[in-house]
């Protein structure tokens, strides 16, 4: 197969894990005979520096013609601790979002056996939890109007039928693909927004009749994470409250730096980790690429490339069980290893398997 990457390394720890990710990308590549080329782009911080615009149009014309955008992160303090400043990192994630129509968000939750103690959760609740947050990612409050003066301001939570209707639909054919339960997770007690979203889910669902969907209130949906993780197997949110519940979500498995995402929709799909840029661990080989190495995983298994993705994840899951790990998740005692030394380990481990 022919793939054409862009690749978007943002900033903070962004590159270092764009550069693991991508010699991932070739090794398996390689190893498949696959066809990959890669065209590089900027964003965020790194292209409000250098062209003052967090998406710059030259990046979304990569992103258009590519068939994937490995995306690494966004974000610097710089624009966090001023909150006058007229343009941020984050507005380019958000505009590629909006511009490549990423509406949907697929955010897996799973657990490593041998990391089980790093969860502040204790293990029995942990080991087996398994479920994926769909998060609709280009409306809501994130986009609706906004407005802000110095004694007012208001975000506009709004949803239309279709956008709602296209992202359940996202959601129960991933119920029918794994354990065909589906938990639609909104505040219908209180919200306008939240009504629509369950009076479409309970018309939608006489069309997947083997799919057991219940519905539950956010502030219970993110208890019930806490308390019973293993209950959940695929739930569906609105952009806001996917956002919430996917930072709990990552806790459960013991490291943010673990947890892939791929985002797709009318345009081009994107593949990211679901941590952040992390600016103070810049440049120091520290920052786990996990993440990264499970989203060109998830990249290839959007192309129904199963066998790659398969042998990406026993890849990760054999440099866990070698403690071949970054220091966040390292065994008491165990051996350094950084970020790039835990991509050439997983290299390696993909050159040499048969
Ligand atoms: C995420 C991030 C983004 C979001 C930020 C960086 C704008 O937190 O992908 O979850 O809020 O969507
Ligand atoms: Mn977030």
């Amino acid at each position: 197969m022919d793939l054409k990457i862009a690749v978007l390394p943002g900033d903070g720890i962004g590159p270092e894990i764009s550069a693991v990710g991508v010699d991932v990308m070739s090794a398996v590549c390689e190893k498949f005979g696959h066809n990959v080329s890669y065209e590089y782009a900027i964003c965020g911080a790194d292209a409000i520096d250098k062209v003052g615009d967090p998406f710059p149009e030259a990046t979304f014309e990569v992103c258009k013609r590519a068939d994937a955008v490995l995306f690494s992160a966004v974000g610097d303090p710089r624009f966090d601790n001023d909150p006058t400043a007229k343009v941020r990192p984050e507005q380019g994630l958000l505009a590629m979002r909006k511009q490549l129509g990423l509406f949907a968000n697929i955010r897996p939750v799973q657990t490593f056996k041998c990391l089980l103690h790093k969860s502040p959760l204790r293990a029995e609740l942990v080991d087996g939890a398994d479920f994926i947050c769909i998060r609709e990612l280009t409306g809501g409050m994130y986009f609706g109007e906004k407005y802000q003066d110095d004694d007012k301001a208001y975000d506009t939570n709004m949803y239309t039928r279709p956008e709602v209707e296209r992202i359940l639909k996202v959601a129960f054919e991933y119920a029918m693909k794994r354990r065909k339960h589906l938990t639609v997770v909104d505040k219908a007690n209180v919200l306008a927004s939240s009504r629509l979203w369950r009076q479409i889910a309970q018309e939608m669902a006489p069309q997947y009749p083997e799919v057991k969907t219940d519905y539950m209130y956010v502030d219970n949906a993110a208890m019930r994470m806490i308390q019973e993780p293993k209950f959940f197997d695929v739930m569906v949110t609105e952009n806001t409250f996917g956002d919430i519940l996917t930072d709990e979500g990552s806790c459960i498995s013991g490291s943010m730096g673990l947890l892939p995402s791929a985002s797709t929709g009318t345009s081009t799909p994107v593949f990211e980790p679901i941590h952040g840029s992390w600016p103070q661990a810049k440049g120091l080989n520290i920052a786990n690429p996990l993440a990264q190495i499970l989203s060109v995983a998830m990249l290839f298994e959007h192309f129904d490339l199963k066998e790659e993705g398969n042998l990406i994840r026993k890849a990760v899951d054999a440099s866990l069980d070698a403690n071949v790990r970054t220091p966040e998740i390292q065994a008491e005692g165990g051996p350094q290893y950084g970020t790039k030394e835990v991509g050439a380990w997983i290299v390696e481990y993909i050159k040499s398997a048969y």
